[in-house]
Parts: structure tokens; sequence; C-alpha cells
């Protein structure tokens, strides 16, 4: 049988799930590989930056919990085709990557009551488009961890600082670029509820010597080989 056609069939129903730290590529890469695969591009982490954006927005406290919830459970989140995301019909592109939003982000994700109201709307987005690439930072561990694939990506500190740069044009901030960056990390990595790490069974992928082509062309090679989790 045509191996092609018959991961094309599958595809309608297929959950890949990618996690790995800030920086590491995992939306670029997720969105070309839901462009070549014909599944919608989930991005989780515009999903908690949105909260803290509205956070921003009303003024509410990082420390007030309740709050923060309020605005979790009662915001409307929406993507479009492309994946970009939409605050109550506004688009977030800009507001969300804002300088502001990094510095709370990774607190605003460690509230499990957060956590609990955004995971159901990931859920519900993977069974409305019938399949996704969703990335975060618990897509292979808690949200999708029966996922049909499921990668880690990584890349060094250093690299993952210079391409945050590269993406955003400021090199004289790469040095604070990188010291956010690790605060991030550390405590996407230590909090209690949902930490992102690297679970049993899930493919870690260094992209430090790793082009976007080659990241994608050796993830497509492992969907398209069959070689499942
Ligand atoms: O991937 P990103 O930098 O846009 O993520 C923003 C923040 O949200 C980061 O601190 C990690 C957190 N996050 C999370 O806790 N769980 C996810 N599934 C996605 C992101």
């Amino acid at each position: 049988m045509d191996r092609s056609a018959c991961v094309g069939d599958k595809l309608r129903t297929m959950i890949i799930a990618i996690d790995g730290p800030a920086g590491a590529g995992k939306s670029t890469i997720a969105r070309r590989l839901g462009r070549e695969l014909g599944l919608f591009f989930l991005d989780t982490g515009a999903m908690y930056r949105s909260v803290a954006a509205e956070a921003l927005r009303r003024g509410v406290d990082t420390s007030d919990e309740a709050a923060l919830v309020q605005v979790a459970r009662g915001i409307d989140l929406r993507f479009d085709e492309e994946g970009e995301i939409f605050i109550d019909g506004r688009p977030g592109g800009q507001e969300i990557r804002a300088s502001a939003v990094d510095g709370i982000v990774s607190v605003v994700a460690a509230v499990p009551a957060v956590r609990a109201a955004l995971v159901p709307k990931q859920k519900l987005v993977a069974e409305r488009q019938g399949g996704v690439v969703a990335e975060g930072r618990d897509m292979t561990t808690v949200v999708f961890p029966e996922a049909d694939y499921r990668f880690f990506l990584d890349a060094s500190a250093a690299e993952r600082a210079r391409r945050r740069v590269a993406q955003r044009g400021q090199p004289e901030l790469e040095e604070e670029i990188r010291r956010s960056m690790e605060e991030r990390d550390r405590i996407d990595s230590t909090r209690m509820d949902s930490p992102l790490r690297l679970a049993a069974g899930v493919q870690r992928v260094q992209t430090d010597e790793l082009t976007v082509d080659e990241v994608v062309a050796h993830l497509l090679e492992v969907i398209r080989g069959g070689d499942r989790r």
C-alpha cells in the first residue's frame, strides 16, 4: 500500500504534540508542520500570553490569583486559519509579544486554576479542527499524552536567545532577553502544576546545529515513516 496515502487518510484526526523551552523554535516548526500536513496549528503559549495581556489591560496584579482566574475563564479566545489569536475579538499579535507580557506570563501560567480554564479550550480546538499540531509546555505530558507523535524541541540557552533576538531585531537586548528567557524556563519547569519536562517516550530533538528546514524535514520523516511515540 502507498504509505503516504495511508498517512494522508489518517491526518484528519492526527494530533502532534510539541513541547520545549522558550525560543527553541516550537512555533515556527509547528506552524510549518501544520502547513505540510494540512493540520491546524495550535499555539497554546499564545493563550497564556493572552490571559497575561488581558490581566495587564485590566490592571490585575499577578499575586491576585482569583482575579487572574476570572480573566482566564471569561476571556474569549479564538484562532484564525493561520493560527493567529484573537482576544475578545481583537487581534492579539503584537500585544501578547510585548516584554511586559514576557515578564509576567510564567507567573500567570503557573496558577493551576488558570491552566484548568485553558486546557479544555485547547482540547476543544483539537476536537473541532479534527486534529492539530499543538505546541507549548505540557502538550506531550498533560493535554495530549496520547498524541500520535510527541516531540521535545530543545536548544542551548545561548542559541535560543540568539534566535529570539534575530526574530525581534533588538541585538542590543540579547543579554536581557537571555536572562528573561532563562527566568521563564526556570518557572515553567519547576512549577507544581504541569511543569515543562521531557517525558518517557517523547522524542527529543536537539536543534542547535539544525536549520528550520532540517528540523521540519526530520519531524516529517518520523511522521511519514509512521515511527510512533
Ligand atoms: O511558548 P510561549 O513563550 O509563547 O509561552 C508563554 C508562557 O506560557 C511561558 O511562560 C510558558 C507558558 N506556557 C505554559 O505554561 N503551557 C503551555 N502549554 C504553553 C505555554
